[in-house]
């Protein structure tokens, strides 16, 4: 009992600390300057679309999240009412900002249609028992989702400054990636906390259901696994996609494969960025 309130202590502070410390991006405080449109576009243009619609994207997320957990802790509600939906949105409204600036049409975001999976699972979570399962889910989920875009801001940062963009680098790239290693904590923590407290069935349950569920981030049918298989692709990683599938799965093995000793990576999460680089190829030859 002792752990349980501890974690929650610490999350309600962490939760306190991101609200207090990362406002969402002051949208004057932008500098949408590029020297060289054209180049820009070229390498990073749909590095820019598929982030923005994935942030803009957030406002779904919550009316599944809603549908998956009817009846949220309430510092989970409070870390995506107030939080984390403020800041996505933001990121969002710029990142669609900077590729308008390109000379690129705006990203077509889906913020509304919630899957009949999540309705049914969403169902069968008025059952508290089944509900913890769900919980476990959307925190893994948001592991590797707030993890992948801490790697992808990292590299995109890195290559906006090497193209000389010190405008774009400073006032949109840098200030989005500061919010994300909070995310990730948060999700971490809460991950953490709650596997361990599930009975074997649930922890089964979970993993059976990871396994059959995981997508990288975004990708919600197989031209969009493709166009995440592009985006590795600018940004470098496409050549080592199991050492990215290794990094964003990291907290998941450690929790949910700790039995399975000598596993570096989840097979699910290896195979599924390693598809998405050959969708992407085979389309690009095709
Ligand atoms: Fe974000
Ligand atoms: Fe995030």
């Amino acid at each position: 009992m002792a752990r349980v309130s501890l974690n929650e202590a610490r999350l309600a502070e962490h939760v306190d600390r991101l609200g207090h410390e990362h406002p969402p991006i002051d949208l004057d405080s932008v500098d949408y300057a590029v020297r060289r449109p054209d180049l820009f576009n070229a390498r990073y243009g749909h590095v820019l679309d598929y982030m923005a619609r994935v942030e803009l994207e957030v406002d779904r997320n919550v009316l599944e999240l809603t549908t998956l957990l009817p009846d949220p802790p309430e510092i989970d509600r409070r870390f995506y009412a107030e939080v984390w939906q403020p800041q996505e949105t933001r990121h969002g409204l710029i990142l669609d900002q900077l590729q308008v600036h390109l000379g690129r049409p705006a990203a077509v975001a889906d913020l509304t249609s919630v899957g009949i999976k999540m309705k049914l699972l969403g169902a069968l979570a008025h059952l508290d028992a089944f509900q913890d399962v769900c919980r476990m889910l959307y925190y893994l989920t948001g592991m590797a989702t707030e993890r992948s875009a801490v790697v992808a801001y990292n590299l995109l940062h890195e290559g906006v400054v090497e193209l000389g963009e010190e405008a774009v680098a400073r006032t949109v790239i840098a200030p989005i990636k500061r919010q994300e290693p909070g995310h990730y904590a948060f999700y971490q923590l809460s991950a953490r906390g709650l596997w361990a407290q599930l009975a074997g069935w649930q922890r089964w349950m979970v993993r059976r259901m990871r396994h059959f569920s995981f997508a990288p981030v975004g990708a919600n049918d197989e031209a969009q696994r493709a166009d995440f298989g592009d985006l590795m692709h600018s940004l470098g990683i496409d050549g080592r996609s199991d050492d990215f599938a290794e990094q964003i799965s990291r907290v998941e093995r450690e929790l949910l494969w700790a039995h399975r000793r000598g596993l570096t990576v989840p097979p699910y999460v290896a195979k599924a960025f390693r598809e998405a680089v050959e969708l992407s190829e085979v389309r690009l030859a095709s």
